[in-house]
């Protein structure tokens, strides 16, 4: 296994927090505390903060992202936004299949598969989110379920596209509840994304797939997950909305 074929990646996750106005001083703070960073910062933003946060940005070593994305190009789509208008905002990234989305908003694998497909032919980088409930793990389904869920939001992308798919492996459970997964649940849940991978794609293929880790990733414990084997970086929630806190995970990702 060589982890050093794989590129780290350190996204933000701001949820639906900060206004126009406080996305640019956050990120103001925020550009030199990341500026040295050796892995890849990004900062998934609400669609509304997109022009601020490109703006705020520029010329710095943060990309942006957006949190959703609809899987058709255009349409009598009341309240969505297609990824051509967010690659026309400057958005490179974009968050698949996050649990809330999941649990409140009605995202099945099957358009997460959809959302995912829209992002990259587009040219967008997804962020695909899988993991379990508690009840899933507790009843033994967290390999299944998170096979399962990787293959089925991977469905129809060819190996090549996965160069432009990261996958998030985020345990339902661990997303803000202060509880983290140890760093060998975070890396045996990354691990089993990878065999997913490995056993529609090939294992070689699935050696170059980025990997994260998130839920209740932090300043303090960020070192100890990213250091292992499977878990090429994280996706960060509450931990993205305070400048140092974020600046030390993307630090603790660079070594
Ligand atoms: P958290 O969120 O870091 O606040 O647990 C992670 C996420 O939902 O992506």
């Amino acid at each position: 296994m060589n982890k050093a074929v794989r590129s780290a990646v350190i996204a933000g996750n701001w949820k639906m927090n900060k206004t126009p106005a406080e996305t640019t001083a956050l990120i103001n703070e925020m550009k030199p505390l990341v500026a040295d960073a050796d892995c890849k910062v990004v900062l998934c933003v609400p669609f509304i903060d997109i022009p601020a946060a490109v703006e705020a940005a520029k010329g710095s070593n943060i990309e942006i992202g957006a949190e959703n994305v609809h899987f058709k190009e255009s349409g009598a789509y009341t309240g969505e936004v297609s990824a051509q208008m967010l690659i026309e905002s400057g958005v490179k990234y974009v968050v698949v299949g996050h649990s809330e989305r999941r649990q409140y908003f009605g995202e099945t694998d099957q358009t997460v598969n959809l959302r995912t497909l829209a992002a990259v032919n587009a040219g967008l980088t997804a962020i695909v989110c899988v993991g379990e409930t508690l009840e899933q793990r507790e009843l033994g389904y967290t390999e299944t379920l998170l096979k399962f869920q990787t293959k089925m939001a991977l469905t129809n992308i060819s190996a090549d596209q996965l160069k432009n798919i990261i996958i998030a492996y985020e345990p339902v459970w661990a997303i803000g509840t202060g509880v983290t997964a140890t760093a060998d649940q975070a890396n045996q849940g990354n691990g089993y994304v990878r065999e997913a991978i490995a056993e529609v794609y090939g294992k070689a293929v699935a050696e170059t797939v980025t990997v994260q880790y998130g839920g209740s990733m932090n300043a303090k414990n960020a070192d100890e997950l990213v250091a292992m084997e499977h878990v090429d970086g994280g996706l960060i929630g509450g931990a993205s909305l305070k400048a140092p806190d974020f600046a030390a995970i993307v630090k603790a990702a660079s070594k």
